[in-house]
């Protein structure tokens, strides 16, 4: 039996995505400030399929997702809360109808930490991606504060206790780049891990950079605070063999 395409009606549509109360949506779609597929409509209960349905809000385009997921570079600075206490949130960073439908990021990094974040508002996928069990790995760059010598390389990789873990963690891959930068692979996201690995080898970390999760690179054209959607290849990248 064929397949049947999904469909909603445009006041639905709307407050699914995200842009406010249904009464909130009527009002707009009735004063004539949406359009949908390149046509003005002004109909809330006007039936659309949903598959790659193209919408505008007050001139501001938009694509139909049935759920969000999203990268961002996180800039220093920013607390990955909804709640902040000391620093704006990276919730600020995204347009409100995607903090509107819930997105969360999948685990958390420190306020000075920058790099790659996962958002989304799909529960599996943040299980899966957040989950111990599945192991994804994730790099970071490291800056040290002092030299890192090859003792300390072999004791991250071999394993360090920290204080509250029952056995020592190991890294699964540590690199130097230089003599105070290494490129350090983990395979959980324990509580300031890369810092207290760090701190275990007698060493200090003065800057943390998350620069890849699974095989998804941090694009390089994705500058600091900006975000984008995940592609199809985005998301093989994240549930690729080695993730
Ligand atoms: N490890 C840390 O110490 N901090 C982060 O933000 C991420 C990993």
């Amino acid at each position: 039996m064929a397949k049947q395409a999904k469909t909603n009606n445009l006041e639905r549509i709307l407050h699914n995505q995200g842009f406010g109360s249904r009464k909130l949506c009527r009002i707009m779609i009735i004063n004539e400030e949406i359009t949908v597929n390149g046509e003005l409509c002004d109909d809330p209960s006007a039936v659309f399929e949903l598959d790659n349905l193209h919408f505008t809000v007050q001139g501001e385009a938009w694509d139909y997702k049935e759920k969000s997921y999203l990268m961002m570079h996180k800039p220093s600075n920013y607390e990955c809360s909804h709640k902040t206490q000391h620093h704006p949130t990276i919730y600020s960073l995204l347009p409100h109808p995607l903090v509107e439908r819930g997105v969360q990021c999948i685990g958390r990094l420190d306020e000075d930490t920058t790099g790659l974040i996962l958002i989304s508002d799909d529960g599996q996928f943040i299980h899966k991606m957040s989950s111990p069990k599945h192991k994804v790995p994730k790099v970071y760059e490291v800056t040290c504060k002092h030299p890192i010598s090859d003792e300390q390389i072999d004791h991250i990789l071999k394993g360090v206790q920290l204080i509250d873990e029952d056995a020592p963690i190991a890294a699964l891959d540590c690199t130097r780049l230089s003599e105070t930068v290494i490129h350090m692979t983990l395979a959980e996201g324990k509580y300031h891990q890369v810092k207290r690995m760090v701190a275990a080898i007698s060493n200090r970390v003065e800057g943390l950079k998350r620069i890849q999760i699974g095989e998804l690179k941090l694009p390089e054209d994705l500058a600091v605070g900006e975000w984008r959607w995940l592609s199809e290849n985005d998301m093989m990248a994240l549930s690729s063999k080695n993730t």
